[in-house]
């Protein structure tokens, strides 16, 4: 019943996010596993998610799962915490069971769950992310399966991933924005000590957080989280580890516009990139159920 013709031979691991923010991700994992090949993929041409339906969310995230595993991926890490809350699950549980059981799609809220338990001393801990993230409670969730003893508060920030996306970092009107959430999210709880930032996309933000931040509290960007789950997960799992190729490479992926894509990417990784424009569309319905 399957149609879709999937690769054996080893690939590169593959890192989605919506658009840009998954290159913070993406960043720390060249930073502490090198030697892995990367096949990074930006659906920039239909971000934000952040609000977008949950039904859209899934549909796009599976094509662009699909689209890694046709192109050589065995293992695709969802650098986007809005696809992860939404999506994530569906995909594992409903599309890896027709499309190859022996594939594997990770998230990045669990991961970055497991950290907060030594971090936190009031145990109040903010999230600050997408309203899809927020909405589907799944910090709350991960987190509190993990330490029932914390109390989860969090904020949606729907301006923050457009503005990242957009690349106004440190303007008047993006400090606006950031002081205004930050400030929504201490006024619901006042002994928060530890703030997530539950979208990849904020790290880019960071001078501003750390500029409006209450001096007492930490704030979390994901990545290198991630990172060191991803490094213990392909110690726990060589099988895996033997299909990821290992030459150093990376290659970049944008449904937008290559030319704008390297533009603003080589801002975020601090080093020349260039990408190639696909489309994703023709993905939608790889299989017959
Ligand atoms: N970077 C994504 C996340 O971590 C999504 C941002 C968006 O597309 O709204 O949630």
């Amino acid at each position: 019943m399957a149609v879709v013709k999937l690769p054996n031979t080893p690939g590169p691991i593959g890192v989605f996010d919506s658009g840009y923010g998954g290159l913070t991700v993406l960043r720390e994992l060249r930073r502490l596993l090198p030697q892995y090949d990367y096949l990074y993929l930006g659906d920039n041409a239909r971000a934000p998610y952040g609000s977008r339906s949950f039904e859209l969310i899934y549909q796009y995230t599976r094509e662009a799962v699909t689209y890694l595993f046709q192109h050589g991926c065995h293992l695709v890490i969802l650098a986007c915490n809005t696809a992860s809350a939404k999506a994530l699950r569906n995909i594992q549980q409903k599309d890896l069971p027709v499309l190859d059981t022996s594939r594997r799609v990770l998230g990045v809220i669990r991961p970055t769950a497991e950290c907060v338990g030594n971090i936190s001393r009031t145990r109040h801990i903010g999230i600050l992310a997408t309203a899809g993230t927020i909405n589907s409670n799944s910090y709350n969730l991960e987190i509190n399966k993990l330490y029932p003893d914390i109390h989860v508060e969090g904020h949606a920030c729907p301006m923050w991933a457009p503005l990242v996306e957009n690349f106004e970092l440190d303007n008047e009107g993006t400090e606006y924005f950031v002081q205004k959430d930050i400030q929504l999210l201490m006024d619901k709880d006042k002994d928060i000590d530890t703030i997530i930032l539950g979208c990849t996309h904020y790290p880019l933000l960071l001078p501003l957080i750390q500029k409006h931040i209450p001096k007492n509290v930490t704030v979390i960007p994901q990545g290198r989280y991630i990172a060191s789950s991803l490094k213990d997960y392909l110690f726990r799992h060589p099988d895996m580890a033997k299909k990821c190729t290992s030459t150093g490479t990376c290659r970049y992926l944008t449904t937008e516009n290559n030319i704008i894509f390297d533009r603003s990417a080589c801002r975020f990784m601090q080093h020349d990139v260039q990408s190639q424009h696909i489309e994703l569309t023709e993905y939608n319905m790889p299989c017959e159920y």
